[in-house]
């Protein structure tokens, strides 16, 4: 909890990455419609256990906006519109005042946020209560076997008939799904405004990359949560520039309203080859299930792997199952453009020489340094003292980037990211980055 979904923002849409067009396109019409009927099942039923366990955690609906931020974007919009009207969702294209500068957008309805860490933490204690046990902080370090299974641990081993990997990236990467997969990092702000500045609501714009928001009514104020400006994991060479970019984002958004930025981080992000999540069985072993590739919909995803899972487990029917089959193979071309930038990213990492100073490293901060005729991935802590660790991937091999935003080391080939002391913070890797004296 206190990672990836510790870190979102918490839309919860049916309103997918992809965009409908573009889905329309890969899939189908029919399958479209699925994609949007599934979503919206799934925030239903979110809605459905917050309500029926009392679980406080302050869901609410509220529309989507999807803001342009020209007039030709505004035409894109118009083709969504149409399309998204066809499989039946309730959108509109407006250009009443939202608060900002726009030509126009499109409006959502029925979409929702909430506090996901509430949620979880109260979903844990009631499934506590009615026997679940839960083992925090207990590395897995393999599983074999199919009937049973067996999961590997640091302090003893568990025997299922089922495996749930909800690791984010698929622990010990089944499938080499990672190879079907793309991270990218996201910068988030948070910025106290004055109450009523805009209506409560999730939005978004039409920029590449885009920014997103959220609005939440506090007692004194509105909480503003503003991300964006995306890249790909381990490709930018100043990941704080992102965070700046972001904040002059916000003066754009609203430069006559005084706010106050109140903090900041990253967290990532993973979009797979055809825009929609890989959700059930793993290919090699029927009973191992998977969930992952939520793209920016992790939410709405994270409830629909789990409505899909359940069933699969169970045994029963679910009319959205084949649709999000791990075992799917559209975007060829997408596919062959991941290998392209891991030979790339491969190569350079092995190529480019370092041009970072050990002695000019700031406190709390890293760098990839040559020592010696070697690279070494540096950290300096906030007392100055030097850690060095090995800056080779330990998932195939590629050099690792310092993430000065996150304090992160990051794999620009498949997206793993290290701690700064070079623990896994996700995978695919599974073993830490090797410490050096
Ligand atoms: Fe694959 Fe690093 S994540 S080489």
């Amino acid at each position: 909890m206190g990672g990836s979904t510790g870190w979102t923002t918490a839309f919860v849409t049916q309103v997918t990455d992809a965009a409908c067009s573009e889905l329309t396109r890969t899939f189908g019409a029919k399958k479209t419609e699925l994609v949007w009927k599934s979503g919206g099942q799934a925030i239903d039923e979110l809605e459905r256990v917050i309500h029926a366990e009392h679980i406080e955690c302050d869901f609410m609906r509220c529309p989507a906006y999807i803001f342009a931020h020209d007039e030709k974007a505004l035409e894109t919009l118009h083709v969504e519109e149409g399309l998204a009207r066809s499989y039946g969702a309730k959108v509109e294209i407006d250009d009443a005042s939202l608060g900002f500068s726009t030509p126009g957008y499109l409006r959502v309805e029925q979409q929702a946020k909430f506090h996901p860490v509430k949620f979880l933490t109260a979903l844990a204690e009631k499934t506590a209560a009615l026997g679940a046990k839960f083992f925090e902080q207990t590395k897995v370090l393999g599983y074999s076997g199919s009937s049973p299974c067996i999961v590997k641990t640091q302090k003893g081993e568990v025997r299922a008939q089922q495996v749930v990997l909800a690791t984010y990236m698929p622990e010990g990467d089944p499938d080499v799904i990672s190879t079907r997969i793309t991270a990218y990092q996201t910068y988030v702000l948070e910025a106290k405004l004055p109450s009523g500045t805009l209506a409560e609501a999730i939005y978004w714009d039409t920029l590449k990359p885009y920014h997103y928001f959220r609005v939440d009514r506090l007692p004194t104020h509105d909480r503003l949560i503003l991300g964006g400006e995306d890249h790909k994991t381990g490709q930018s060479s100043d990941p704080k520039a992102h965070l700046a970019n972001l904040e002059n984002f916000l003066k754009y958004l609203l430069p006559n309203i005084k706010y106050e930025i109140v903090r900041t981080w990253s967290g990532e992000i993973l979009e797979t080859i055809d825009g929609l999540p890989y959700i059930g069985p793993s290919l090699s072993n029927r009973h191992v299930l998977m969930a992952t590739g939520f793209s920016g919909n992790g939410m709405t995803f994270g409830v629909l792997s789990a409505m899909i899972l359940r069933d699969e487990v169970l045994g029963r029917e679910n009319a959205t199952m084949k649709l999000y089959r791990t075992s799917r193979l559209n975007g060829g071309w997408n596919y062959m453009m991941r290998g392209l930038n891991f030979m790339v990213q491969a190569l350079k990492g092995r190529l480019e020489n370092s041009s970072s100073v050990l002695k000019d490293i700031r406190h709390d901060d890293g760098a990839i340094v040559e020592l010696k005729g070697k690279k070494v991935a540096v950290y300096k802590d906030a007392q100055g003292n030097v850690h060095k660790l090995s800056p080779v991937c330990t998932h195939l091999k590629c050099i690792v980037e310092w993430n000065g935003a996150g304090k992160t080391w990051d794999c620009p080939c498949h997206g793993s990211r290290y701690k700064k002391d070079g623990d896994v913070l996700n995978g695919p890797a599974s073993k830490p980055l090797e410490k050096l004296d």
